[in-house]
């Protein structure tokens, strides 16, 4: 019979809270058994599928996408190390989005530093989303549709 961790074992592992643990299991994330006294016990491979965890949270993925990583695997298996080459190269586009993004608030904040307007029309960092600033101000799109 494999041997079988207390959650304060694995938090102390895993460098993971105690409650962090706890929430993952509410997650979907982790599953435990229960001894005869009513206290989870988790097999030794929570230990990779938390090291997977926290790993998948540093790219930026949310506990939902992570949760269907895992889900993706047959029988709730913890990670392999095929799984993770595997996983982790297709967040490999993600990161390299997130550095792009990056990049582009830098150049934006680079304009910002000593202004202070914060102004709706120029400002790229208060009105980030604003894909047409570049055509003028105001609901334009709204007055072409129209004929306006
Ligand atoms: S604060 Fe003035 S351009 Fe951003």
């Amino acid at each position: 019979m494999p041997q079988l961790l207390g959650i304060g074992e694995v938090a102390a592992r895993s460098g993971v809270s105690v409650p962090a643990v706890r929430y993952y299991e509410t997650r979907g994330l982790l599953t435990s058994a229960r001894d005869g006294g009513n206290r989870r016990r988790y097999p030794r491979s929570v230990l990779r599928r938390l090291a997977f965890v926290s790993a998948a949270q540093r790219v930026g993925l949310s506990l939902e996408e992570i949760a269907a990583s895992l889900a993706e695997l047959p029988e709730g298996r913890t990670p392999t190390r095929s799984d993770w080459t595997r996983l982790s190269r297709s967040w490999r586009a993600r990161v390299d989005a997130r550095i792009a993004e990056l990049e582009r608030l830098r150049e934006d904040l680079d304009g910002c530093i000593g202004c202070g307007c914060l102004s709706l029309r120029r400002c790229a960092l208060y009105n980030a989303g604003d894909a047409a600033r570049a055509e003028g101000s105001g609901s334009r799109w709204v007055r072409e549709a129209r004929g306006s």
